[in-house]
């Protein structure tokens, strides 16, 4: 049986969903998965062709994803619809996602209808020195940026992942 290839695309400005992507794509591949972890912005061009699925997340921004992924949920459409994705954002800068399910932002929660997503997920987020922005500058100032990420959730939600789409395979149903 060809091993299952997983495409793990996301959005990002300041670098820390780049790393949440890194700690899926690790987890996955800890699971006999083969993943290329790629910014959103650089699939451009490519087709989702040799992907069995696809996991797509980004940063929030005012409520909205970081545009590489939206342009990159709304030009993949069709090949997203016809194969399994799991969407995430990484935001709250407290640790309200570690401490319960949060839902998807409403423009998220659009994408996650849209793509018929096989589920979302919030994560914590990170705020470091040298963010882009006035708005992360100032928030830096006050002394609140800090890093909300929790890699051990963000792992188990990938294994959940891969659980799902090793059992897919070993039942022989079409992927
Ligand atoms: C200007 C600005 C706006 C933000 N807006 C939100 C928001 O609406 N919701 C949220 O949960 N987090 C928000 N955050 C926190 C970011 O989502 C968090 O820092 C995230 O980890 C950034 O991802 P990135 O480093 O991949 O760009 C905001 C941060 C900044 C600087």
């Amino acid at each position: 049986m060809a091993a299952q290839r997983v495409l793990v695309a996301y959005g990002t400005k300041n670098g820390s969903t780049a790393e949440i992507a890194e700690w899926i794509g690790e987890e996955l591949r800890e699971q006999h998965i083969e993943v290329d972890v790629r910014p959103a912005a650089d699939v451009h061009g490519l087709g989702l062709g040799p992907y069995d699925a696809v996991v797509l997340g980004a940063g929030l921004y005012a409520g909205r994803w970081q545009r590489d992924a939206v342009r990159f949920a709304r030009r993949h459409r069709q090949a997203l619809t016809r194969c399994p994705v799991w969407l995430f954002s990484s935001g709250p800068l407290d640790p309200s996602a570690t401490e319960r399910d949060l839902p998807a932002a409403p423009s998220v929660a659009r994408i996650v209808t849209r793509l018929d997503a096989r589920g979302h997920a919030t994560f914590g987020g990170r705020l470091a020195e040298g963010a882009q922005g006035f708005v992360a500058r100032q928030i830096l100032k006050q002394g609140k940026g800090d890093d909300f990420r929790d890699c051990e959730q963000i792992r188990t939600w990938a294994h959940g992942i891969a659980a799902r789409l090793v059992g897919t395979t070993e039942q022989g149903l079409p992927q």
